[in-house]
């Protein structure tokens, strides 16, 4: 091991409630992949002292960290820089905290991660395609901007309450090709890609869509569980030619956090392997 490797970095993952975060256990797994001495611990912040929280660890010598649920975007406001896809994301999911000038960096590594998840583990390419999206919370809005970094031809963007959609289609029409409406609006146009980005899978709930959007098509939903989400059984029995669930884009996300923070980017498939047995 070389000196610098014995050099141990602190990180953690900081949210409200934590203890259900499987990200110390795939950090983990990457720094014995690539031989980095850190450790990354959970850390809960109370709700209304993510600062406070933010401080100590900092004081502490951490290095980096990961925020998450519900401070992605006190993260954002805290931060000194920006990376350009925090600022399109409106949120960030990686600090990095500067060793001498104290300056606080954020980045948001999701939608990159979901990118990688679809074209690089899926092989599936996003390039010139129509890409369906339910949703339009934060969670959409994270991976807009990554996303039209593939030059698909189309985005839509479907969600329950329409206005919400639209706001966020002209925000990033610049982009791209992008519209959005309610989801008894989406357009009469073969979609490769669906994504899932509502928090309805959470709740049991399915999109209220038609069935043959789906056939024979790709969906993809954002969020994962031990076993497959509302969204995803709806999208297989409506006869999907494949339906995948979000672990992928977790363990992506936070393989860029680690590229970030320790300079190399870990095999991810070996820990997409083991998080799923
Ligand atoms: P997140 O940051 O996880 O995206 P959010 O900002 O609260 O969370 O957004 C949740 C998204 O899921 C929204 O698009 C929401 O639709 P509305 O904008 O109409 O609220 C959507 N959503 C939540 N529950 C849903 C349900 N049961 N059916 C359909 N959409 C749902």
């Amino acid at each position: 091991m070389s000196v610098l490797a014995q050099i141990k970095n602190h990180y953690a993952v900081i949210g409200n409630p934590i203890a259900h975060s499987v990200s110390p256990q795939i950090h983990t797994l990457f720094a014995r992949q690539t031989q980095r001495n850190i450790d990354y611990t959970r850390l809960l912040a109370a709700v209304d002292n993510f600062n406070g929280a933010l401080d100590s660890f900092i004081e502490s010598g951490a290095k980096g960290a990961n925020v998450t649920v519900p401070f992605k975007l006190d993260a954002f406001a805290r931060c000194d820089k920006l990376s350009r896809r925090a600022q399109f994301a409106g949120a960030v999911n990686t600090l990095s905290f500067g060793a001498e000038d104290k300056l606080i960096l954020g980045d948001n590594t999701d939608g990159i991660g979901l990118v990688r998840d679809i074209t690089h583990n899926y092989d599936v390419a996003l390039g010139q395609k129509n890409i369906l999206i339910l949703g339009a919370g934060g969670a959409v809005r994270g991976i807009l901007q990554p996303f039209f970094e593939e030059k698909p031809a189309h985005i839509f963007i479907a969600n329950r309450t329409p206005e919400k959609a639209k706001a966020l289609a002209d925000e990033f029409s610049e982009l791209g090709d992008i519209s959005a409406g309610g989801f008894e609006s989406i357009p009469q146009i073969p979609f490769d890609i669906i994504i899932n980005g509502t928090a309805a899978s959470l709740s049991g709930d399915t999109p209220p869509i038609d069935q043959a959007i789906v056939r024979n098509r790709f969906c993809y939903d954002m969020v994962y569980g031990k076993a497959p989400t509302a969204f995803l059984q709806w999208a297989t029995e409506a006869g999907a030619r494949q339906a995948v669930d979000g672990l992928g884009m977790l363990v992506e996300q936070a393989a860029e956090s680690f590229l970030i923070w320790e300079g190399v980017r870990p095999d991810t498939q070996p820990v997409i392997n083991a998080l799923r047995n």
